[in-house]
């Protein structure tokens, strides 16, 4: 099935900017949040970052118009009926997820493919609420999705090979580099940077060395665009958080248990960018 228009649930920073690189791509595109103030919210931020490309030069402002124009958004999923693609962009909890897809596979066409951004979470458990397995996988972008080269295309055991090469033609479609990755906890990207953050966090929970050192070390030392602790600040420490216990509880291994001074963290609010207070302090 040729894919004209995109579906996406949720208008987070993940959803928005996956939305956004959607629709700079010619794709149409329905977007849809659980309440009409975080969907202004979502599209708004959608809005300001256009905004700041043709502050840029990066594109004229009758793009970033035609751009918006693509864009509709919703809070009834059921306006996902005539979509090619939905793609689920809700919160990292595997029973928000499950029903989710118990509810497109109700209301997207047959030969429509649902695809989940989750991190870590297992896709098959998703793909076993629809009666559509075969047109089930993972499609996990990067943050910030605009900015960043790398689609992660995720098989689960029962996706179909037709669904797989869809997958990819479609990120490549938004410009993306796929890697293939099967549905293990943390696929590949998550699996290798959640130990290397959450080791970080143990050094400075343990006085061995100072956020901005460690930082610091891993930037200049091995040409990291930024440290583990910032980029902890720039995922959100609460979704850092739901990513490594959901690679704990799937693989049980220590180097994915999360430090006691993550889960305090979460629990002061402190969730890096997105409340001014992480590892650092950012002006809102
Ligand atoms: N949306 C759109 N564009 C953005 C952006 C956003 N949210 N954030 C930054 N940019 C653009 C800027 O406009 C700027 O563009 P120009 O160079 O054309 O002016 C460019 O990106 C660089 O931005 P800045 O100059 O503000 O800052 P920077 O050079 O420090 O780059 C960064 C910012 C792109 C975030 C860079 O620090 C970086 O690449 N960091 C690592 C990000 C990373 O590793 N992401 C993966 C996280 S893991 C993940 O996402 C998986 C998961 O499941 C959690």
């Amino acid at each position: 099935m040729e894919i004209r228009k995109v579906g996406v649930v949720g208008c987070g920073v993940m959803g928005g900017g996956i939305v956004q690189v959607c629709a700079q791509s010619g794709y149409e595109v329905v977007v849809s949040e659980v309440s009409d103030e975080l969907l202004q919210q979502g599209i708004n931020r959608i809005k300001a970052s256009l905004d700041r490309s043709v502050q840029k030069e990066r594109i004229k402002p009758e793009v970033r118009d035609d751009i918006l124009k693509r864009i509709r958004g919703t809070t009834d999923t059921g306006d996902f009926g005539d979509c090619g693609l939905v793609i689920e962009a809700a919160v990292e909890n595997l029973d928000i997820k499950k029903k989710v897809f118990a509810g497109l596979d109700k209301v997207c066409q047959a030969g429509a493919i649902i695809a989940t951004n989750t991190s870590c979470l297992p896709i098959g458990e998703m793909a076993a609420e629809t009666g559509r397995p075969d047109k089930v996988l993972g499609l996990h972008f990067m943050n910030p999705v605009p900015v960043m080269k790398l689609l992660e295309v995720v098989r689960a055991e029962k996706t179909s090979p037709a669904t797989l090469e869809t997958g990819k033609e479609f990120g490549r479609s938004l410009g993306k580099t796929i890697v293939v990755a099967i549905d293990t906890p943390g696929f590949i990207v998550n699996r290798l940077m959640a130990p290397q953050i959450i080791e970080a966090i143990r050094m400075l929970a343990a006085g061995e060395a100072t956020a901005a050192d460690i930082d610091t070390a891993m930037s200049l030392g091995l040409n990291y665009p930024m440290g583990p602790l910032a980029l902890a600040d720039l995922i959100g420490l609460d979704t850092f958080l739901f990513i490594a216990d959901g690679i704990y509880a799937k693989l049980p291994e220590p180097q994915y248990r999360a430090p006691k001074l993550l889960r305090d963290m979460v629990s002061e609010g402190k969730l890096g960018r997105k409340t001014g207070r992480g590892f650092y302090e950012y002006n809102k």
